[in-house]
């Protein structure tokens, strides 16, 4: 079966004190996982290293860690970045690249967004890739063509034996943070769409291994119509992820 993961994307959101609680929590959570069920928590930068270090301990290999950002350089006069290298020293093992909120606010397009993939690949970060389309374009009904330009633009140079690391994260941005989730039909045609992108790039068999993740408003009432759909393989959740009864749910709803 494929990988299926419940991926947290903590935002800039909680206290250190708050973080620490909400592994705690969620570390302690009566969860007997199956090998192919995997729970991702990206939290804020200053957080990663106490996060790891809990993630160790707890012995819950089947929980990771991961960055919400890193740099597309390896090292140098770089303000303010964190690269790719100085995660993985520390034992961060994920990382989202091309958040829309990356895209919007901080300008990074398709062509930077693979510089961080490639960078991400060397150091041997599992990118959660994210793609999704504003509300004007699936109004104008071409979202299919605009995603896939995005996987085009920032995947496409990859080979095989790469893009097989790879997580997408299918987020329209129409449902982000706003209490508006794709129906379960619109989440499996996007996704059953993508997949058909990387078969047609990759082969069916690449193609058929890839998690595809939804985000945008996912939340322990509709986690589970959402993840039973075939082509949808967990997801990447924001503002119910801060919550751990509301996350622990949608962990319990993977396939
Ligand atoms: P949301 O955020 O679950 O709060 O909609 C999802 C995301 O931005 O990854």
């Amino acid at each position: 079966m494929r990988k299926q993961i419940a991926a947290a994307n903590w935002k800039m959101n909680l206290t250190l004190g708050q973080a620490e609680k909400l592994l705690d929590n969620l570390l302690a959570i009566d969860w007997t996982p199956n090998t192919h069920q995997e729970v991702v928590l990206a939290v804020p930068a200053p957080y990663l290293v106490p996060a790891v270090s809990r993630v160790k301990s707890s012995g819950r290999t089947h929980f990771h860690i991961s960055s919400q950002n890193a740099y597309s350089e390896v090292s140098g006069a770089y303000t303010g970045e964190t690269s790719a290298q100085m995660l993985q020293s520390l034992g961060v093992t994920h990382v989202i690249l091309g958040h829309s909120e990356r895209r919007e606010y901080f300008g990074e397009t398709d062509a930077v967004l693979a510089k961080k993939v490639d960078m991400a690949l060397v150091h041997d970060l599992i990118p959660i890739f994210c793609c999704g389309e504003p509300l004007s374009i699936r109004e104008a009904g071409t979202q299919n063509a605009f995603v896939a330009k995005q996987i085009e633009h920032s995947l496409f140079h990859l080979d095989e034996s790469q893009i097989k690391k790879v997580v997408i994260a299918y987020e329209p941005i129409w449902a982000i943070g706003t209490g508006k989730t794709a129906t379960a039909g619109q989440a499996q045609e996007m996704h059953a769409f993508l997949r058909s992108v990387f078969a047609k790039k990759y082969g069916a068999t690449v193609a058929d291994h890839l998690p595809i993740l939804y985000g945008g408003s996912v939340k322990a009432a509709n986690a589970q119509e959402i993840f039973a759909c075939p082509d949808v393989d967990g997801g990447l959740v924001g503002g119910a992820s801060l919550v751990a009864g509301e996350f622990e749910a949608i962990i319990r709803a993977l396939k």
